[in-house]
């Protein structure tokens, strides 16, 4: 098989362990290393001056490397955009769930060619600014067609799909919010787990109570499907204590927080992942993720794109954000939207560069991690590795 040796690299975030590292040093980063791929994997890792030989070497110019970007948290399958409610939200009004449905009336009139072409769109969008993985749900079809084509769409750009039919009860269902869950656990999961890995709820006022949340994840769960949750997002609410007590892989957006949501999330193992530019685009208070880091919760971070509550594709700014505003340290921030993301899908190919790791990488244009969020807004993502295979943004 190939080899591609990438050397001097100033700084290869690698996420290991194992990697003795400083008390407060999560990245297991390695100054001056190399890394050598061969086809899709990571086959080593070190000192730039014990590297081995390669089929091909590239030269890193002392800049960072580190594993790439894994967004567990995306709703890219929707047509329309909603800037005039986002243009009203500036001026004073309220974000409420109810939003959706203006989505969800654009996306059902859309054909699957246009539904498809606008997901590439996106995905090439993350893909620039160094995403190598992205998990992608349902939820602005709301009918069992709707939900299932919005899956087969999803699927054609990552495993990690998301049946998240439960998003909000639609408008023909207005009168009839137990109908709404009796299709969502009957005929509409059954259309939509042949291309779903996961199962997702908004638990949450003016979307769906825990009875009906714990309903949709016990029936995904029958059918094979792993749980995610929205959970506490425009207010405090009973969605963490269910993904802890039910041990979901994660909970997300963690924006309102009792004593009792942190302590379960510490002794459940779920991942909270913190969503921050929700909290931009809406006008609300950051999640408190120092609270959680400081209690021993593991954190990932996400970015959250949709065309209601955020519609950025971007991961550096989530990483920005999460240190300006969410009491973040930059290597938390990194370690969150990489090593983070990857726990919360349950993958541990994913989110690290250690032998055998998929060789998923970003290289920066600069010389550490830090720069993520020391130079917010300015495209640093010179190039990617996709499973060992380049893809070069800019000459470095
Ligand atoms: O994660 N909270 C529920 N769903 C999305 C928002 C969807 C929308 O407003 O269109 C979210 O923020
Ligand atoms: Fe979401």
């Amino acid at each position: 098989m190939a080899t591609t040796l990438i050397t001097h690299i100033g700084e290869l975030v690698t996420n290991d362990p194992q990697r003795p590292t400083g008390p407060d040093d999560v990245l297991g980063a390695i100054a001056d290393a190399a890394l050598v791929i061969e086809g899709s994997k990571v086959a080593w890792v070190g000192p730039a001056a014990d590297a081995p030989d390669a089929d091909e070497v590239v030269d890193a110019g002392g800049r960072a490397v580190l594993p790439g970007f894994v967004d567990s948290h995306s709703h890219l399958v929707f047509a329309g955009d909603r800037a005039l409610e986002f243009a009203a939200r500036m001026a004073g009004e309220s974000y409420a769930a109810g939003g959706i449905r203006t989505t969800v009336a654009a996306t059902r009139a859309a054909t699957d060619e246009q539904l498809t072409a606008h997901v590439a769109r996106l995905v090439q969008e993350m893909a620039g600014q160094g995403t190598t993985t992205v998990e992608i749900k349902s939820g602005y079809g709301l009918t069992v067609l709707d939900e299932a084509r919005s899956l087969a769409v999803a699927r054609q750009f990552t495993e990690e799909t998301t049946f998240l039919g439960a998003h909000v009860v639609p408008a023909e269902y207005a009168d009839d919010p137990a109908g709404y869950v009796a299709l969502v656990t009957g005929p509409m999961l059954e259309a939509a787990a042949p291309y779903a890995r996961w199962v997702d709820a908004f638990c949450e006022e003016g979307a769906f109570d825990a009875d009906q949340t714990r309903a949709v994840l016990e029936a995904g769960a029958a059918l094979g499907l792993r749980g995610r949750l929205h959970a506490s997002q425009l207010g405090p609410g009973p969605g963490i204590l269910l993904a802890a007590e039910l041990g979901l892989a994660a909970v997300d957006h963690c924006t309102y927080l009792t004593d009792a949501d942190v302590d379960a999330l510490r002794d459940s193992g779920t991942i909270a992942t913190l969503l921050p530019g929700v909290e931009f685009s809406t006008r609300q208070p950051y999640p408190d993720a120092r609270r959680l880091l400081d209690a021993g919760v593991a954190v990932a971070l996400a970015s959250d794109c949709n065309p209601g509550s955020c519609y950025t594709s971007s991961m550096p700014l989530c990483i920005a954000l999460a240190v300006r505003e969410m009491g973040m340290t930059p290597a938390e921030a990194v370690h969150a939207a990489t090593y983070g993301g990857a726990r919360a899908l349950l993958r541990d190919d994913i989110g690290r560069l250690t032998v055998g790791a998929r060789a998923d990488l970003v290289l920066l244009d600069a010389p550490s991690h830090v720069h993520l969020a020391y130079r917010p807004g300015v495209p640093l993502v010179a190039g990617t590795w996709v499973g060992g295979r380049p893809q070069v943004l800019r000459a470095f």
